[in-house]
């Protein structure tokens, strides 16, 4: 029966891929051993016979990299290491001629400590930029102790308050201690906001990707939060500072000019679970942003305290998070950003699929296939259409380089110096989950370095060993690739596009824990797309799952879609490991 009609609107943010640069790690083009700007324009055909539409550069501005250019010193200007501002207009231009557009990466929740803005606003307590941050008095506690304003943690361990002994106050961080927060309650913040972004979007840019922006309006009494474990006192403070008060009247602000602009948008959003508050920032007719990222299916595997604790899931879980947010943002005319891998989470054929190496590129398959087609702007990350995985086991923890990681690290070492218990299994759990997994170097060639950068260079971060076996120059032109296979199903996201873009979705065989199954449904036209999440052959019943009769093979992960047909006629099917099939079916 013909279902009816989608009453999503139509939008061609919907319809665009996305690819992710994370440009230390990019590709260099001056031998130094970071990857730059130029390194990236000298990639661009490579990212546009992949099938992407936009391209998306973290960021790339003056900064004293303490958190990879996450702590901005200069909004204006690029870090000498990436190139020059001009770099940026010619990257703009390369991609403008090659029919995609660029993202830039908006970092306005907190500035370096080096940006111009704090080094005054921390100078005296009577200056004009005092107030374009957090500053707060000292509490004491009964033996006289000074503490911070209330019991937050920073993102990278301890406080995330930290004190200024010049003035006497306190400044809030809810990153790196270098990563002060801006005030957004002070008028000339958000002027100074708006500003940045009409001078990219002036220079071309088409949009941008905006930092943990659902942290920018906190409850201005700054409470101490709930404490939730007995073992530490100090607690996030997310009820307090994320999706705070003002948020949408900021984000209104902000939809104005991307709408004026015609641009596109996608916001970073931690901690958020509530599917109603996130469509108020992104259903259709609100105007804030297009899209945003949502975390549930990235912490599946955190601890219960602790990002670097192990934790364990099941397939169904993963399978509730995406159907919950696949049906309600179609359903409300909201839209999802769809993502395994940035440059903050571990590779996803490691995380999710856990394969084997025997089995890397049908497991780098299977997860394109079940990310792309699902109701979404799918997000692929650089090396994600390579099937890279996490660093090596056997790495020294002084190959690791991340802040996040390094901080964790430290702290252990300092509170548990003789646990070495504790300390292998922090080891075990970076190699899982560190930021460093998703941060090694593009492995271009098999040659040394991996092509990223001269073979006599050294690379800011070691090159996984493994790029003699796995590289793009052995995937572009091998039509078996994991590269070539995400052309494929990007190609046939936007073929299908009323159904895999505007039709609607439903978990099939929602039970199995072997299986990641759903079907598309555009009126009368429906696609099934069927994947084995194990190294082992399944037999999948296809009439008890409600499947009436295959009209066509649409895409196959182990072989093309010729004389595959009658494998999916009968009415148990047997889906070979971590296959991936999606087929077009009686409505
Ligand atoms: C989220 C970014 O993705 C991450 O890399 C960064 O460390 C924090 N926000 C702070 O900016």
């Amino acid at each position: 029966m013909a279902k009816p009609a989608s009453q999503l609107h139509r939008a061609w943010w919907k319809e665009c891929s996305v690819y992710q640069i994370w440009p230390a790690s990019y590709k260099d083009s001056n031998d130094d051993g970071i990857g730059d700007i130029p390194g990236i324009i000298s990639k661009l055909d490579y990212i546009k016979k992949l099938g992407i539409d936009i391209v998306w550069l973290c960021p790339s501005y003056k900064s004293p990299q303490v958190d990879m250019g996450y702590d901005i010193s200069d909004y204006y200007s690029i870090a000498d290491e990436y190139g020059t501002v001009a770099d940026v207009e010619k990257l703009i231009q390369g991609c403008h001629e090659r029919g995609m557009k660029l993202l830039m990466d908006l970092v306005v929740n907190h500035t370096s400590d080096q940006h111009e803005w704090f080094k005054k606003s921390r100078s005296s307590k009577d200056n004009e930029y005092r107030n374009w941050y957090v500053w707060k008095p000292a509490r004491y506690d009964e033996q006289g102790n000074r503490q911070p304003p209330n019991n937050w943690v920073s993102h990278f361990q301890g406080s995330a308050w930290e004190w200024d002994e010049h003035t006497g106050e306190y400044y809030l961080h809810l990153y790196a201690t270098e990563q002060p927060d801006l005030n957004w309650e002070h008028p000339p913040v958000r002027k100074a906001v708006h500003d940045i972004m009409r001078f990219w979007l002036d220079k071309g840019a088409d949009g941008f990707r905006m930092d943990v922006i659902n942290f920018v309006s906190k409850d201005q009494r700054f409470p101490d939060a709930p404490v939730k474990d007995p073992r530490t006192p100090w607690q996030w403070g997310d009820k307090y500072y994320a999706n705070g008060p003002r948020l949408h009247e900021y984000f209104q602000d902000l939809g104005k000019i991307l709408k004026e602009y015609d641009a596109f948008s996608v916001g970073e959003m931690p901690f958020v679970k509530d599917t109603e508050e996130v469509l108020r920032a992104v259903r259709y007719d609100r105007n804030e942003l297009n899209m945003i990222f949502n975390f549930e299916h990235v912490d599946i595997d955190h601890g219960t305290y602790d990002k670097f604790e192990p934790g364990s899931w099941k397939l169904t879980d993963l399978k509730a998070f995406f159907e919950r947010w696949q049906k309600f943002m179609y359903d409300n005319d909201g839209w999802n950003a769809l993502y395994w891998e940035n440059h903050d989470q571990p590779r996803s054929i490691d995380r999710y699929a856990q394969a084997k190496e025997e089995f890397r590129t049908q497991a780098g398959k299977m997860l394109a296939t079940v990310l792309a087609l699902q109701s979404g702007t799918p997000f692929v990350y650089q090396g994600q259409e390579l099937g890279m995985r996490n660093v090596p086991r056997e790495w020294d923890i002084s190959e690791y380089k991340d802040i996040d990681c390094l901080n964790h690290w430290h702290r252990l070492l300092k509170h548990k110096p003789s646990d070495t218990e504790a300390q292998k299994s922090a080891r075990q759990e970076y190699q899982k989950k560190s930021r460093d997994n998703g941060r090694t170097p593009v492995q271009w060639s098999n040659a040394p370095n991996g092509g990223f950068t001269g073979p006599d260079a050294k690379p800011w971060m070691s090159v996984n060993p493994d790029h003699v076996r796995v590289n793009a120059e052995a995937q572009v032109n091998d039509p078996n690739s994991t590269y070539n296979y995400w052309a494929r199903v990007l190609r046939l996201r936007k073929k299908y596009l009323d159904i895999f873009v505007y039709g609607d979705y439903d978990l099939v065989d929602k039970d199995s824990q072997e299986v990641f199954a759903y079907s598309r449904q555009y009126e009368d036209q429906k696609a099934l797309v069927l994947t084995n999440w194990t190294e082992g052959t399944l037999e999948w019943d296809s009439t008890t799952n409600g499947i009436k009769g295959v009209k066509e093979v649409l895409l196959n992960s182990y072989e093309s879609t010729e004389g595959v047909k009658e494998r999916f006629s009968g009415q148990t099917w047997s889906l070979r490991p971590y296959e991936a099939v999606v087929l077009l079916v009686q409505a």
